[in-house]
């Protein structure tokens, strides 16, 4: 029974795909929106800034990021999340702010020191190798790039300050931690942090 219940919460959340995933897509554009939002305003991405956005889902923070930098870069391992990310940005799209791939945090297909802000909201907790994406991320961002990671608190077993030494041990500093209660009624507090790729001396 419970191993039902882990598949559903998967294809509907975790990795959408099917029906269930377009209905999860539809639950997290909404439930998720405040907190996708609060991470890009955080983040703080400028016009010229090419900004990776990490496991977008939906597309809800994508477009606000696309909407403040003319360079972003959605990577999602999902096809339904693609396709729904894909409708929802279409205008950005069309103007050139914004592009769309598979990918995952681990592989995310983008050239070393190529990217000034990597943004990641709701997905960390899927990563099924967090150093292996941690350095991912790190070889992607130029010296001195912002890593901006906000996750449920409750999916964060370990706590942020497990999660700060790991985001350390990949070569970023200026680590900053805190929690985040969005202001939508019944909406889970975050667990964010914010680091820097260790510019070169
Ligand atoms: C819970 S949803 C969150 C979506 C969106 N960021 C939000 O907060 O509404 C997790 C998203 O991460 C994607 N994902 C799953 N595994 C991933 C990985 N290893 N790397 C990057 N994204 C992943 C899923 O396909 C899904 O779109």
């Amino acid at each position: 029974m419970e191993r039902i219940a882990r598949q559903l919460l998967a294809k509907c959340f975790g990795r959408p795909s099917g029906p269930l995933g377009r209905l999860g897509g539809r639950l997290m554009a909404h439930g998720n929106a405040a907190t996708e939002r609060h991470a890009v305003i955080l983040a703080a991405p400028a016009e010229q800034d090419v900004v990776l956005v990490v496991g977008p889902g939906p597309g809800v923070g994508l477009a606000a990021a696309a909407e403040r930098s003319a360079h972003v870069i959605g990577i999602e391992p999902s096809d339904v999340m693609l396709a729904m990310a894909r409708r929802r940005c279409a205008p950005l799209i069309r103007r050139g702010r914004l592009r769309l791939s598979p990918g995952t945090a681990a592989r995310t297909g983008q050239p070393d020191a190529s990217v000034d802000v990597v943004i990641s909201v709701n997905n960390l907790q899927l990563w099924p190798d967090v150093p292996a994406a941690l350095a991912e991320l790190h070889r992607v961002l130029r010296p001195g790039g912002r890593l901006l990671l906000s996750v449920r608190e409750k999916w964060l077993p370990s706590g942020l300050s497990a999660l700060a030494a790991m985001i350390h041990a990949a070569g970023f500093d200026t680590v900053r931690t805190w929690t985040w209660h969005p202001p939508t009624r019944m909406a889970p507090a975050a667990a964010q942090l914010s680091a820097i790729r260790t510019p070169r001396p």
